[in-house]
């Protein structure tokens, strides 16, 4: 009852913002994402008999209590599929590039419940395993997938029809994804509060939900046709629509800092210089710059010269979640 898995985080190209229910993590709108070859977590869990609670390491250390219930919370969803109580042994490793502080829950989670359902024998398929992944965190169920994934909102109340489908796989298209990090700490207000305030209180909320899922048919139709400049002015508005909703609930949810915004206009400088170049924001201070290969290199030597930027990450759409031999973490 053992086993390992590991799975590659993703940033979206137009945005899960909102949720219809929190319990069953199910979104207000559909979203579409590209895997991410750079950042990645490995995991193990062992189901072992006699162990009175779940044990959970991360990065070589002992999680804390939060991060602990948390994964025993998604397990609670994965023992209620297998008909089983057992408590798990888990290890967990990120390898996210130095100072990148980048959000790991996708990837995490997308590992765990490969690992999970492995090692429980419970054999899903890759909708039923993206779905248990949505258990643990939204965004994780399109890590199941590698290269260009949708996550469509589905309707049913019971959520069956929420989960991540492949849009086009890794070799599709050599694009990149080139992050600039601009801050490694903990983000203030965490996706999971800034969605709920929104939701709850912003007054561009519905426009948002409705503007979205226009975005998502747009975005697949650019991905399969290769078309970059269509794609990357669609992610740079859809990321800007997300921050304008966010910022209409109260209190606000501002997630940028002035190297957030430093970045931001030399991102605009470089295409007005002729360097085709388009960001995107999740829900904290980094910025994530869409860019053919080509103008990698180039892009990555410009946005390290930005002021208040600490590190720039290249990287390529990478592969979905895999199970993997037994090494030692
Ligand atoms: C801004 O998936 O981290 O990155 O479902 O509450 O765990 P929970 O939230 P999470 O939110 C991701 C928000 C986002 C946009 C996105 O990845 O689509």
């Amino acid at each position: 009852m053992q086993a390992m898995a590991r799975a590659h985080s993703n940033i979206a190209l137009i945005k899960y913002w909102g949720k219809r229910d929190e319990t069953l993590m199910l979104p207000a709108n559909s979203s579409v994402s590209m895997t991410l070859d750079a950042f990645y977590t490995t995991t193990t869990v062992s189901f072992e008999s006699g162990l009175t609670q779940d044990a959970f390491f991360l990065n070589h250390r002992a999680a804390t209590e939060s991060e602990r219930l948390k994964v025993s919370r998604f397990l609670n969803h994965a023992r209620a599929l297998a008909g089983t109580d057992k408590r798990a042994v888990v290890t967990s490793v990120n390898e996210v590039p130095t100072a990148a502080g980048l959000a790991s829950s996708a990837s995490g989670f997308a590992a765990l419940a490969a690992a999970a359902a492995h090692a429980l024998e419970l054999d899903l398929d890759p909708s039923a395993l993206s779905r248990l992944a949505r258990l643990g965190s939204g965004s994780a169920c399109r890590s199941v997938y590698g290269g260009f994934v949708e996550w469509q909102k589905g309707t049913r109340a019971d959520g069956l029809d929420s989960y991540g489908t492949p849009i086009a796989s890794e070799s599709h298209w050599d694009i990149r994804m080139v992050v600039a990090c601009v801050s490694a700490s903990e983000k203030g207000v965490s996706s999971r509060e800034g969605m709920r305030r929104t939701v709850a209180t912003s007054p561009y909320f519905e426009p948002w939900v409705k503007a979205a899922e226009a975005d998502v048919t747009t975005a697949k139709e650019a991905i399969l046709a290769r078309d970059f400049t269509r794609l990357g002015q669609l992610a740079e508005a859809n990321a800007l629509k997300m921050h304008a909703t966010a910022l209409g609930a109260n209190p606000p949810v501002l997630y940028w800092q002035e190297a957030t915004f430093a970045v931001m206009r030399k991102v605009q400088k470089l295409r007005e210089a002729g360097l085709p170049a388009y960001f995107t924001i999740d829900a904290g201070p980094n910025v994530v710059v869409l860019c053919e290969s080509k103008n990698s290199s180039n892009l990555q030597r410009a946005l390290a010269d930005v002021p208040g930027v600490m590190d720039v990450v290249v990287c390529s759409p990478g592969p979905g979640v895999a199970d993997l031999e037994e090494v030692a973490l």
